[in-house]
């Protein structure tokens, strides 16, 4: 990976919109002080411009409506799932897609119109459907063929579903989240798909709105989307096309991705030359409207070495898995030194040499105490993280007009101990 020296406007670019350094050099998020955010809830910390996301969500349901009125938008709750974060969503009038009962329930805790849930899943169980049904979520999407078998067993009601198509598209992105390729484990390739849309027209309790296709995520080129809405144009005319979602963001300097409007101006073009002009189209981005509004903030433990150099932080994989996963380039500044520097290895804690955050991070003059901002992390980082090392999850406080407010609280030795049942001691 080149190292790239940026300036501190250019740095300042990565962090959320209205970012800026404060007159004695402290960087300010959300209109929030990062040192005062460390002082009041610690390290490591997730923190996200409340705002900035709300902004973003309009952009998107902005071009989406001016483009193709009969159309709507959900949340891939996969990217930051927690109740508050489900509730801004609901507040701001879209919907959610969920996989899985934990993102379910945090959704409808949430207040999430259960109507305007969209479940989805490659290996969901009896039970998982079961509560689906329960709670009345609107669309639930057919991966495989045991889905419809369940389905049909379980429904006692009209249950509108999508089925998942394999468009047998790659985009260029990590292996670990290209998902639209032929040999995917998601969805059914064309064929599959056509037998499975057959059998559904005839279900008495499954009404079939439509098909589904996610060619993957950090996606940086509108490209892939056209052929993949050209693949699942071909299996006949629907009510329903949801458009799946994977619209990359910039991660670093060298990160060029299409802004929301062009991203949907693209599906869109491609959707009037294929889908019916009458059609819904749902779209489902999740990265793009988080990502690049998430700061997370740690605390430099201890520097050394000559050559590399090492600052190691207080957090590290067990907070932010997109770099172990995918090698996913972050960057970074010292919160009170912001921009310029020379190259360092941002090292977390963990007991991995792979556990490294970022290679080359530009930091100036790194010391022990100092609070480290890496950009671009309100995706996946908070969904990923877990105990390695028992490592406790870090709280989440969204940050607006120079308020921060808690809304999950750091995990606690406590809540560590909690599971563990027996030590195998008598009595
Ligand atoms: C079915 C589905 N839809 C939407 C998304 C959202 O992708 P992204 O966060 O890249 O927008 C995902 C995530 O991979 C997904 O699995």
């Amino acid at each position: 990976m080149p190292v790239e020296i940026a300036d501190t406007a250019d740095l300042l670019g990565l962090f959320p919109p209205g970012s800026r350094v404060d007159p004695d050099g402290e960087l300010v998020v959300g209109g929030c002080r990062l040192a005062d955010l460390a002082a009041e809830w610690g390290t490591p910390l997730y923190v996200l411009d409340e705002a900035a996301i709300r902004a973003q969500v309009g952009r998107f349901r902005q071009a989406l409506g001016a483009r193709w009125p009969n159309s709507r938008m959900v949340f891939a709750s996969k990217a930051f799932p927690c109740t508050a974060m489900y509730r801004l969503m609901a507040e701001e009038g879209i919907g959610v897609d969920v996989a899985g009962p934990g993102e379910l329930a945090m959704a409808l805790a949430g207040g999430v119109d259960p109507g305007r849930i969209v479940m989805h899943g490659n290996a969901k169980t009896g039970a998982e459907l079961r509560m689906a049904l329960d709670a009345g979520v609107g669309l639930i999407v057919i991966d495989n063929c045991d889905d419809i078998d369940r389905l049909e067993e379980l429904a006692r009601a009209e249950q509108p579903v999508l089925v998942r198509v394999l468009p047998g598209v790659r985009p260029d992105t990590y292996e670990a989240v290209a998902t639209g390729q032929l040999g995917s484990k998601f969805g059914l390739p064309v064929p599959a798909a056509r037998a499975a849309i057959a059998r559904l027209r005839h279900s008495g309790k499954l009404r079939l709105d439509g098909v589904h296709a996610h060619i993957g995520s950090q996606i940086l080129s509108v490209e892939p989307y056209a052929r993949a809405i050209e693949a699942i144009a071909g299996l006949g005319d629907f009510t329903t096309y949801n458009l799946g979602g994977g619209l990359g963001v910039r991660y670093t300097y060298g990160d060029h991705p299409p802004s929301p409007q062009d991203w949907i101006e693209a599906l869109v073009n491609a959707a009037r030359d294929r889908l019916p002009r009458d059609a819904q189209i749902i779209i489902e981005p999740g990265r793009s409207l988080v990502a690049p509004f998430g700061v997370t903030l740690y605390q430099v433990v201890s520097v050394k070495g000559d050559d590399p150099r090492f600052a190691a932080v207080d957090g590290g994989m067990a907070d932010n898995m997109e770099v172990a996963l995918y090698g996913q380039r972050f960057e970074a500044t010292i919160a009170s030194r912001v921009g310029g520097g020379a190259p360092f290895e941002l090292v977390g804690r963990h007991c991995e040499s792979g556990d490294r955050l970022i290679s080359g991070a530009i930091l100036r003059d790194p010391r022990p105490g100092d609070l480290v901002a890496v950009a671009v992390t309100g995706a996946y980082c908070h969904t990923m993280a877990n105990n390695y090392n028992g490592a406790m999850r870090p709280p989440v406080v969204f940050c607006h007009d120079g308020e921060s407010r808690l809304v999950v609280r750091r995990e606690t030795l406590a809540d560590l101990l909690a599971r563990d049942v027996s030590d195998g001691a008598p009595g």
